[in-house]
């Protein structure tokens, strides 16, 4: 099967984040599509939309680094040096979670940043990355091993998505007792979910901003098509690192009905349902991951990556058998549906 193509030329890489608010370049300047034809049955197609890079061009000066930002649901304030600091988690909201073991909140250098710093404090995740929150820590050791060596990759083989990259290099340096405590901290950690899904087929025009999408300041309206969106309401807070604040995600109208359907009963004859698996409303079962109440641009992303086999870790077989019974308008729907349940295990409900 052939790899995702893309005609997009390499960037530069300039920083670890962009921290300006109002960066946004529209999306049509680097998100250009490019109308692969499928060269055998849909083996190729053009995902660039679902890896928006951070394009060059939209780094702000270097920001001072004395004064304190703040964010309006949090007292405390951090510099902006703190904030684009990949060895430290700024923690808006400690309250939310246990206290974070050292790797979490600082890593170990050289080369395995902290985890917090991408993933969050809380395992919140963003969605260039991953929500950690309530998976099994034993599935995080597995995933991190099988970035580690290989065996999981991107299904994106065009010019540098960092986040990834720097993944990889922290799986490549991690020590395995560092691992384990970021595994058992995260494992512990209850996911709040963070994403509205909005069914629509014209959406206002989206701009790529720092790995994610925000409206474009400048107004005007665009097809949505077969595509997944997901983007920062508040650009600003997206960048300074909120765990609380909630992300949209555009999706063609019925979606998620059509996501229901397959995640409950399958596709006739080809699919079994994702229930069987991932538990009744996905909410993952033993060592299986919980999929509910997570970024569907993440999850997209992952269905696309088993489909292309980039991702063939230990446990991705069955997966990739999943994957090529769907294609992108039910990986879409199912992700959809997916993100819009909710994460918490019954187990774990507060009582009352
Ligand atoms: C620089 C950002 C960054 C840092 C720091 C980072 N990660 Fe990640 N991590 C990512 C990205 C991006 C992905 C998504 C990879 C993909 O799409 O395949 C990811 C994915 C993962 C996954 C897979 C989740 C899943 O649901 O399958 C695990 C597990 C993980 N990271 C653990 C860790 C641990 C543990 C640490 C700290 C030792 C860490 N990460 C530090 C960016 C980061
Ligand atoms: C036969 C069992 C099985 C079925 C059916 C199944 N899954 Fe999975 N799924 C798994 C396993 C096992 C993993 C972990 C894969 C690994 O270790 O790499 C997984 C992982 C995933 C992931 C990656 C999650 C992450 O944290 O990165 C996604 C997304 C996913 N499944 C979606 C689905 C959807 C959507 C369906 C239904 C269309 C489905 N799965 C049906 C067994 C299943």
């Amino acid at each position: 099967m052939s790899s995702i193509s893309s005609g997009r030329r390499a960037p530069k890489w300039i920083a670890a984040a962009c921290v300006a608010a109002c960066c946004v370049v529209p999306a049509a300047q680097v998100a250009v599509a490019t109308a692969t034809a499928a060269a055998d049955a849909g083996a190729v197609q053009d995902v660039s939309w679902l890896f928006p890079l951070n394009p060059p061009g939209v780094i702000a000066a270097k920001p001072s680094s004395s004064s304190l930002v703040h964010l309006p649901n949090s007292l405390l304030g951090f510099t902006e040096a703190q904030l684009t600091d990949l060895y430290f988690a700024p923690d808006w909201h400690p309250e939310s979670h246990a206290p974070m073991p050292e790797i979490v909140l600082r890593g170990r250098a050289p080369g395995t940043y902290a985890c917090g710093y991408c993933h969050l404090p809380s395992g919140a995740g963003r969605p260039e990355n991953a929500a950690l929150a309530g998976l099994p820590a034993a599935y995080i050791v597995q995933q991190v091993t099988d970035i580690k060596s290989g065996a999981r990759r991107s299904a994106w083989h065009g010019e540098a998505y960092r986040p990834v990259d720097l993944m990889r290099e922290v799986a490549a340096n991690v020590a395995a007792t560092d691992l384990a405590a970021a595994a058992e901290y995260f494992a512990a950690q209850p996911l709040q979910t963070r994403v509205t899904v909005i069914e629509v087929a014209r959406i206002p025009r989206v701009a790529v901003m720092g790995w994610i999408y925000a409206i474009d300041p400048r107004g005007g309206e665009e097809i949505l098509g077969q595509r997944l969106i997901e983007w920062a309401p508040d650009p600003s807070r997206h960048e300074h690192r909120d765990d609380e604040m909630r992300y949209n995600a555009f999706v063609p109208p019925g979606s998620v009905r059509r996501g229901r359907e397959i995640a409950t009963m399958g596709v006739a004859g080809q699919v079994a349902s994702c229930s069987s698996c991932h538990a009744e409303h996905l909410q993952g079962a033993g060592l299986i991951p919980p999929l509910a109440g997570r970024s569907p641009s993440y999850l997209l992303r992952q269905l696309v990556a088993f489909q292309t086999k980039d991702r063939a870790g230990s446990g991705a077989a069955p997966m990739q058998a999943v994957a090529a019974a769907l294609d992108m308008t039910d990986m879409i729907a199912v992700a959809a549906y997916a993100a819009g349940q909710s994460p918490m295990r019954p187990s774990k409900q507060p009582h009352f």
